[in-house]
Protein backbone atom coordinates (compact mmCIF):
# COMPACT_ATOMS: atom_id res chain seq x y z
CA UNK A 1 0.00 0.00 0.00
CA UNK A 2 2.86 2.28 1.18
CA UNK A 3 4.71 1.72 -1.91
CA UNK A 4 1.66 2.19 -4.91
CA UNK A 5 1.42 5.64 -3.17
CA UNK A 6 5.08 6.72 -3.30
CA UNK A 7 5.50 5.59 -6.79
CA UNK A 8 3.00 7.03 -8.12
CA UNK A 9 4.91 9.70 -9.21
CA UNK A 10 6.38 11.82 -12.46
CA UNK A 11 9.92 12.69 -13.69
CA UNK A 12 13.15 11.32 -13.43
CA UNK A 13 13.50 11.64 -9.49
CA UNK A 14 10.35 8.55 -9.51
CA UNK A 15 12.95 6.18 -10.73
CA UNK A 16 15.64 6.73 -8.17
CA UNK A 17 12.72 7.57 -5.19
CA UNK A 18 10.66 3.74 -6.25
CA UNK A 19 13.82 2.11 -5.83
CA UNK A 20 14.73 3.61 -2.79
CA UNK A 21 11.32 2.46 -2.43
CA UNK A 22 11.65 -1.21 -3.10
CA UNK A 23 14.73 -1.54 -1.04
CA UNK A 24 13.66 0.23 2.02
CA UNK A 25 10.19 -2.19 2.05
CA UNK A 26 12.37 -4.86 1.41
CA UNK A 27 14.30 -3.86 4.38
CA UNK A 28 10.67 -3.50 6.14
CA UNK A 29 10.04 -6.70 5.30
CA UNK A 30 12.76 -8.60 6.46
CA UNK A 31 11.71 -7.37 9.85
CA UNK A 32 12.74 -4.45 10.51
CA UNK A 33 16.14 -4.14 12.44
CA UNK A 34 18.95 -4.51 10.44
CA UNK A 35 21.32 -2.33 8.96
CA UNK A 36 20.68 0.74 6.90
CA UNK A 37 19.97 0.05 3.62
CA UNK A 38 21.42 2.62 1.10
CA UNK A 39 19.80 3.64 -2.31
CA UNK A 40 20.43 6.61 -4.72
CA UNK A 41 17.85 9.26 -4.57
CA UNK A 42 19.37 11.87 -7.07
CA UNK A 43 22.01 14.46 -8.12
CA UNK A 44 22.64 17.75 -7.74
CA UNK A 45 23.38 19.80 -10.57
CA UNK A 46 26.80 19.72 -10.02
CA UNK A 47 26.36 15.75 -9.91
CA UNK A 48 27.30 15.18 -6.43
CA UNK A 49 25.19 12.00 -5.54
CA UNK A 50 22.48 11.52 -2.94
CA UNK A 51 21.33 8.85 -1.01
CA UNK A 52 19.06 8.12 0.81
CA UNK A 53 19.09 5.53 3.91
CA UNK A 54 16.13 3.53 4.86
CA UNK A 55 15.97 2.32 8.98
CA UNK A 56 13.78 0.41 10.94
CA UNK A 57 13.97 -0.64 14.81
CA UNK A 58 10.97 -0.63 17.25
CA UNK A 59 8.34 -0.09 15.03
CA UNK A 60 9.92 3.46 14.00
CA UNK A 61 10.28 3.72 10.52
CA UNK A 62 12.59 6.27 8.62
CA UNK A 63 14.26 7.61 5.80
CA UNK A 64 17.07 9.75 5.81
CA UNK A 65 18.80 11.66 2.77
CA UNK A 66 22.53 12.51 2.84
CA UNK A 67 21.46 15.84 1.86
CA UNK A 68 21.19 18.09 5.02
CA UNK A 69 20.50 14.64 7.21
CA UNK A 70 17.26 15.12 6.01
CA UNK A 71 15.06 13.33 7.50
CA UNK A 72 12.45 12.16 4.60
CA UNK A 73 9.69 10.72 5.91
CA UNK A 74 9.44 9.30 9.39
CA UNK A 75 6.48 6.49 10.46
CA UNK A 76 4.92 5.08 13.19
CA UNK A 77 1.60 3.53 14.22
CA UNK A 78 -1.92 4.67 14.90
CA UNK A 79 -4.05 3.09 18.06
CA UNK A 80 -4.96 0.40 15.57
CA UNK A 81 -1.16 -0.27 14.37
CA UNK A 82 -1.87 1.93 11.28
CA UNK A 83 1.49 3.49 9.45
CA UNK A 84 1.75 6.67 8.69
CA UNK A 85 4.29 9.11 7.85
CA UNK A 86 4.18 12.57 10.53
CA UNK A 87 6.95 14.29 8.96
CA UNK A 88 6.45 16.80 6.16
CA UNK A 89 8.27 16.95 3.37
CA UNK A 90 8.89 16.28 -0.57
CA UNK A 91 9.42 13.15 -3.03
CA UNK A 92 12.31 15.00 -5.14
CA UNK A 93 15.77 16.15 -4.55
CA UNK A 94 14.79 18.77 -6.75
CA UNK A 95 12.44 20.08 -4.51
CA UNK A 96 14.08 20.03 -1.44
CA UNK A 97 17.18 22.28 -3.30
CA UNK A 98 14.49 24.37 -5.23
CA UNK A 99 12.86 25.97 -2.23
CA UNK A 100 12.66 24.03 1.40
CA UNK A 101 11.56 25.82 4.36
CA UNK A 102 13.96 23.22 5.95
CA UNK A 103 11.72 20.36 6.11
CA UNK A 104 13.05 17.89 8.07
CA UNK A 105 16.54 19.20 7.88
CA UNK A 106 19.22 19.11 10.19
CA UNK A 107 20.31 22.96 11.54
CA UNK A 108 23.18 24.20 11.61
CA UNK A 109 25.58 26.27 12.80
CA UNK A 110 23.42 27.80 14.70
CA UNK A 111 19.73 26.90 15.14
CA UNK A 112 17.50 29.89 14.90
CA UNK A 113 18.67 33.86 14.46
CA UNK A 114 21.33 36.12 15.70
CA UNK A 115 20.52 40.16 15.33
CA UNK A 116 21.81 41.39 12.47
CA UNK A 117 24.27 38.34 11.57
CA UNK A 118 26.68 39.85 13.89
CA UNK A 119 28.15 39.06 17.19
CA UNK A 120 31.65 39.84 19.34
CA UNK A 121 33.53 36.94 20.71
CA UNK A 122 37.24 37.66 22.29
CA UNK A 123 37.25 41.40 21.19
CA UNK A 124 36.33 40.17 16.91
CA UNK A 125 33.61 41.36 15.21
CA UNK A 126 31.89 38.31 12.95
CA UNK A 127 29.29 38.95 10.19
CA UNK A 128 27.48 36.26 9.02
CA UNK A 129 25.70 35.61 6.22
CA UNK A 130 21.98 37.26 6.56
CA UNK A 131 19.15 35.54 5.08
CA UNK A 132 16.04 36.65 7.03
CA UNK A 133 15.37 40.34 6.34
CA UNK A 134 18.73 41.36 8.66
CA UNK A 135 18.71 38.69 10.46
CA UNK A 136 20.65 35.12 10.26
CA UNK A 137 18.49 32.36 10.46
CA UNK A 138 19.87 28.77 10.89
CA UNK A 139 23.42 28.83 10.06
CA UNK A 140 23.08 31.14 6.97
CA UNK A 141 21.91 31.17 3.08
CA UNK A 142 23.97 27.88 3.28
CA UNK A 143 23.53 26.33 6.40
CA UNK A 144 23.81 22.32 7.32
CA UNK A 145 20.60 21.77 5.53
CA UNK A 146 21.94 22.20 2.22
CA UNK A 147 24.91 19.95 2.60
CA UNK A 148 25.63 16.90 1.89
CA UNK A 149 26.68 14.79 4.82
CA UNK A 150 29.19 11.34 4.77
CA UNK A 151 27.07 8.96 6.19
CA UNK A 152 28.11 5.96 8.12
CA UNK A 153 25.53 3.18 9.18
CA UNK A 154 26.09 0.94 12.36
CA UNK A 155 23.80 -1.54 13.76
CA UNK A 156 25.06 -2.22 17.27
CA UNK A 157 23.62 -4.19 20.17
CA UNK A 158 19.62 -3.13 20.02
CA UNK A 159 20.33 0.14 17.72
CA UNK A 160 20.40 1.12 14.42
CA UNK A 161 21.61 4.37 12.85
CA UNK A 162 23.49 6.69 10.66
CA UNK A 163 26.17 8.81 11.77
CA UNK A 164 26.36 11.75 9.56
CA UNK A 165 29.52 13.91 9.37
CA UNK A 166 30.75 17.44 7.67
CA UNK A 167 33.36 19.35 8.46
CA UNK A 168 32.61 23.08 8.01
CA UNK A 169 35.84 25.61 6.96
CA UNK A 170 36.79 28.64 8.85
CA UNK A 171 34.53 31.43 7.73
CA UNK A 172 31.81 29.32 6.02
CA UNK A 173 28.75 31.59 6.30
CA UNK A 174 31.47 34.31 8.40
CA UNK A 175 31.17 31.90 11.37
CA UNK A 176 35.16 31.44 13.20
CA UNK A 177 36.80 27.70 13.17
CA UNK A 178 36.85 24.80 11.46
CA UNK A 179 33.75 22.78 12.83
CA UNK A 180 33.98 19.43 13.03
CA UNK A 181 30.27 18.00 13.31
CA UNK A 182 28.90 14.37 13.77
CA UNK A 183 25.07 13.94 14.09
CA UNK A 184 23.88 10.49 14.89
CA UNK A 185 20.62 9.50 14.34
CA UNK A 186 19.99 5.94 16.29
CA UNK A 187 16.30 4.21 16.45
CA UNK A 188 16.53 2.20 19.45
CA UNK A 189 15.45 -1.27 20.49
CA UNK A 190 11.82 0.90 21.59
CA UNK A 191 11.66 2.77 18.63
CA UNK A 192 12.83 6.00 20.09
CA UNK A 193 14.77 8.10 17.58
CA UNK A 194 17.41 9.78 19.15
CA UNK A 195 19.86 12.17 18.08
CA UNK A 196 23.50 12.86 19.34
CA UNK A 197 25.47 15.85 18.22
CA UNK A 198 28.65 16.38 18.67
CA UNK A 199 31.45 19.55 17.40
CA UNK A 200 34.98 20.36 18.02
CA UNK A 201 36.78 23.64 16.35
CA UNK A 202 39.85 25.09 15.58
CA UNK A 203 39.08 28.59 16.95
CA UNK A 204 37.11 30.09 19.33
CA UNK A 205 33.58 30.08 17.47
CA UNK A 206 29.47 29.60 18.70
CA UNK A 207 27.42 27.00 18.07
CA UNK A 208 23.20 25.90 18.26
CA UNK A 209 22.47 22.59 16.39
CA UNK A 210 19.56 21.53 16.29
CA UNK A 211 17.07 19.64 14.08
CA UNK A 212 13.79 20.59 11.97
CA UNK A 213 11.00 17.75 11.32
CA UNK A 214 7.88 19.64 10.91
CA UNK A 215 5.34 16.63 12.78
CA UNK A 216 1.83 15.89 12.33
CA UNK A 217 0.99 13.04 14.09
CA UNK A 218 -2.19 12.34 11.69
CA UNK A 219 0.15 12.26 8.91
CA UNK A 220 1.47 14.38 6.43
CA UNK A 221 -1.18 15.99 4.22
CA UNK A 222 -3.80 15.15 6.71
CA UNK A 223 -4.97 18.88 7.24
CA UNK A 224 -4.07 20.91 10.20
CA UNK A 225 -2.18 20.13 13.77
CA UNK A 226 -4.38 22.53 15.84
CA UNK A 227 -6.05 20.09 17.48
CA UNK A 228 -3.47 18.30 18.40
CA UNK A 229 -2.64 18.40 22.41
CA UNK A 230 1.08 20.50 22.94
CA UNK A 231 2.66 20.70 26.47
CA UNK A 232 5.77 22.38 27.19
CA UNK A 233 7.55 22.16 30.27
CA UNK A 234 8.28 25.68 31.25
CA UNK A 235 7.08 28.72 32.61
CA UNK A 236 9.12 31.54 30.51
CA UNK A 237 9.54 32.14 27.15
CA UNK A 238 11.67 34.99 25.20
CA UNK A 239 9.80 37.29 23.72
CA UNK A 240 10.82 38.80 20.24
CA UNK A 241 10.84 41.98 18.71
CA UNK A 242 9.10 42.38 15.19
CA UNK A 243 11.82 40.75 13.59
CA UNK A 244 11.63 37.68 15.97
CA UNK A 245 15.05 38.59 17.99
CA UNK A 246 14.89 38.25 21.80
CA UNK A 247 14.56 41.30 23.75
CA UNK A 248 16.16 39.48 26.74
CA UNK A 249 13.35 39.50 28.66
CA UNK A 250 12.52 36.25 30.16
CA UNK A 251 8.87 36.58 30.66
CA UNK A 252 5.95 34.17 31.99
CA UNK A 253 4.11 31.82 30.20
CA UNK A 254 1.29 31.99 33.18
CA UNK A 255 -1.93 33.91 31.96
CA UNK A 256 -0.27 34.05 28.03
CA UNK A 257 -1.20 32.15 25.17
CA UNK A 258 2.12 30.83 25.80
CA UNK A 259 1.47 29.01 28.78
CA UNK A 260 1.59 25.18 27.80
CA UNK A 261 2.35 23.91 31.01
CA UNK A 262 -0.69 21.53 31.13
CA UNK A 263 -1.54 19.86 27.69
CA UNK A 264 -3.96 22.14 25.10
CA UNK A 265 -4.60 21.76 21.58
CA UNK A 266 -2.33 24.14 19.50
CA UNK A 267 -5.09 25.83 17.81
CA UNK A 268 -7.13 27.10 21.06
CA UNK A 269 -5.32 30.17 21.94
CA UNK A 270 -3.23 30.72 18.31
CA UNK A 271 -5.59 33.63 17.48
CA UNK A 272 -5.28 35.54 20.53
CA UNK A 273 -4.69 39.37 19.70
CA UNK A 274 -1.45 39.54 21.73
CA UNK A 275 1.68 41.28 20.43
CA UNK A 276 3.93 38.22 20.45
CA UNK A 277 1.38 36.24 18.57
CA UNK A 278 1.31 39.40 15.84
CA UNK A 279 4.91 39.14 15.87
CA UNK A 280 5.33 35.94 15.38
CA UNK A 281 1.57 34.75 13.04
CA UNK A 282 1.47 32.60 15.76
CA UNK A 283 3.76 30.52 17.98
CA UNK A 284 7.11 30.90 16.70
CA UNK A 285 9.09 31.27 20.31
CA UNK A 286 11.88 29.61 22.41
CA UNK A 287 10.29 28.29 25.82
CA UNK A 288 12.98 28.21 28.64
CA UNK A 289 12.34 24.89 29.91
CA UNK A 290 11.93 24.43 33.66
CA UNK A 291 14.69 22.14 34.22
CA UNK A 292 17.70 24.62 32.23
CA UNK A 293 21.08 22.23 30.69
CA UNK A 294 20.89 19.44 32.27
CA UNK A 295 23.67 17.09 32.14
CA UNK A 296 20.95 14.09 30.67
CA UNK A 297 18.06 14.06 28.04
CA UNK A 298 15.37 15.40 30.20
CA UNK A 299 11.88 15.99 29.73
CA UNK A 300 10.56 19.13 27.65
CA UNK A 301 7.44 18.38 25.60
CA UNK A 302 4.59 16.00 24.46
CA UNK A 303 2.06 16.39 21.53
CA UNK A 304 -0.65 13.58 21.15
CA UNK A 305 -2.90 13.54 18.14
CA UNK A 306 -6.43 12.24 19.89
CA UNK A 307 -7.93 10.89 16.45
CA UNK A 308 -4.92 8.87 16.15
CA UNK A 309 -3.96 8.28 18.92
CA UNK A 310 0.22 8.96 18.34
CA UNK A 311 2.35 10.46 20.88
CA UNK A 312 5.43 12.07 20.94
CA UNK A 313 7.50 12.82 23.61
CA UNK A 314 10.52 14.70 23.59
CA UNK A 315 13.56 14.66 26.24
CA UNK A 316 16.80 17.16 25.61
CA UNK A 317 19.46 18.28 27.80
CA UNK A 318 19.19 21.56 26.01
CA UNK A 319 18.02 24.37 28.12
CA UNK A 320 15.40 25.79 25.05
CA UNK A 321 12.70 24.68 23.02
CA UNK A 322 11.47 26.64 19.55
CA UNK A 323 7.59 25.89 18.92
CA UNK A 324 6.88 26.93 15.66
CA UNK A 325 3.41 26.34 14.74
CA UNK A 326 4.18 26.13 10.86
CA UNK A 327 2.76 29.88 10.09
CA UNK A 328 4.77 30.51 7.27
CA UNK A 329 3.52 27.73 5.06
CA UNK A 330 1.56 29.41 2.59
CA UNK A 331 0.17 26.75 0.53
CA UNK A 332 2.83 27.47 -2.27
CA UNK A 333 4.61 23.86 -1.56
CA UNK A 334 2.98 20.34 -2.43
CA UNK A 335 4.41 17.58 0.02
CA UNK A 336 5.25 13.76 -0.02
CA UNK A 337 1.37 12.95 -0.25
CA UNK A 338 0.66 15.06 -3.06
CA UNK A 339 -0.92 17.85 -1.50
CA UNK A 340 -0.44 21.49 -0.44
CA UNK A 341 1.02 22.44 2.52
CA UNK A 342 -0.82 25.39 4.39
CA UNK A 343 -0.45 27.16 7.34
CA UNK A 344 -0.78 25.34 10.70
CA UNK A 345 -0.27 21.97 8.69
CA UNK A 346 2.63 20.96 10.69
CA UNK A 347 4.86 22.11 13.85
CA UNK A 348 8.11 22.37 14.94
CA UNK A 349 9.72 21.44 18.10
CA UNK A 350 13.02 22.61 17.81
CA UNK A 351 15.46 21.91 20.98
CA UNK A 352 18.59 24.57 20.91
CA UNK A 353 20.60 26.85 23.06
CA UNK A 354 18.00 30.37 23.03
CA UNK A 355 18.15 32.62 20.11
CA UNK A 356 20.54 35.41 19.73
CA UNK A 357 22.22 34.09 22.49
CA UNK A 358 25.86 35.29 20.54
CA UNK A 359 24.32 38.91 21.84
CA UNK A 360 22.80 37.83 25.20
CA UNK A 361 25.20 38.05 27.91
CA UNK A 362 22.75 36.72 30.49
CA UNK A 363 21.36 33.72 27.97
CA UNK A 364 23.40 30.24 28.18
CA UNK A 365 26.56 30.73 26.64
CA UNK A 366 26.97 29.30 22.85
CA UNK A 367 30.62 29.34 22.66
CA UNK A 368 32.83 26.40 21.88
CA UNK A 369 36.41 26.59 22.56
CA UNK A 370 39.46 24.51 21.08
CA UNK A 371 39.77 21.74 23.09
CA UNK A 372 36.29 21.17 24.40
CA UNK A 373 33.49 19.29 22.69
CA UNK A 374 29.90 20.36 21.95
CA UNK A 375 27.57 17.65 22.84
CA UNK A 376 23.91 17.13 23.04
CA UNK A 377 21.34 15.07 22.65
CA UNK A 378 17.32 14.74 21.50
CA UNK A 379 15.12 11.61 22.08
CA UNK A 380 12.25 11.55 20.15
CA UNK A 381 9.84 8.75 21.88
CA UNK A 382 6.89 8.00 19.64
CA UNK A 383 3.40 6.04 21.24
CA UNK A 384 -0.14 5.83 21.27
C1 LIG B 1 11.70 29.54 12.79
C2 LIG B 1 10.69 30.25 11.92
C3 LIG B 1 11.09 30.06 10.49
C4 LIG B 1 11.17 28.59 10.19
C5 LIG B 1 11.69 28.37 8.81
C6 LIG B 1 11.70 28.10 12.43
O1 LIG B 1 12.66 27.44 13.18
O2 LIG B 1 11.42 29.71 14.15
O3 LIG B 1 10.62 31.63 12.22
O4 LIG B 1 10.20 30.69 9.63
O5 LIG B 1 12.06 27.98 11.08
O6 LIG B 1 10.91 27.51 8.14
Amino acid sequence: MELSRRTVMAGAAAASVAAATTTGGAAHAAGGRGKPVRTLFGRLADGTKVHSWSLENGGTRMRVLSYGGIVQSLEVPDRRGRYANVSLGFDTLEDYVASSPYFGALIGRYGNRIGKGRFTLDGTAYQLSVNDGDNSLHGGARGFDKRVWDVEPFAAGSDVGLRLHHTSADGEMGYPGTLRTTVTYTLTRKGDWRIDYEATTDRATVVNLTHHVYWNLAGESSGTVLDHELSIAASHYTPVDSGLIPTGDLAKVAGTPFDFRRAKPVGRDIRTAHQQMLYGKGFDHNWVLDKGATGRPEHAAMLRDPASGRTLRIATNEPGLQFYSGNFLDGSLVGTGGRVYRQGDALCLETQHFPDSPNQPAFPSTVLRPGETYRTTTVHSFGV
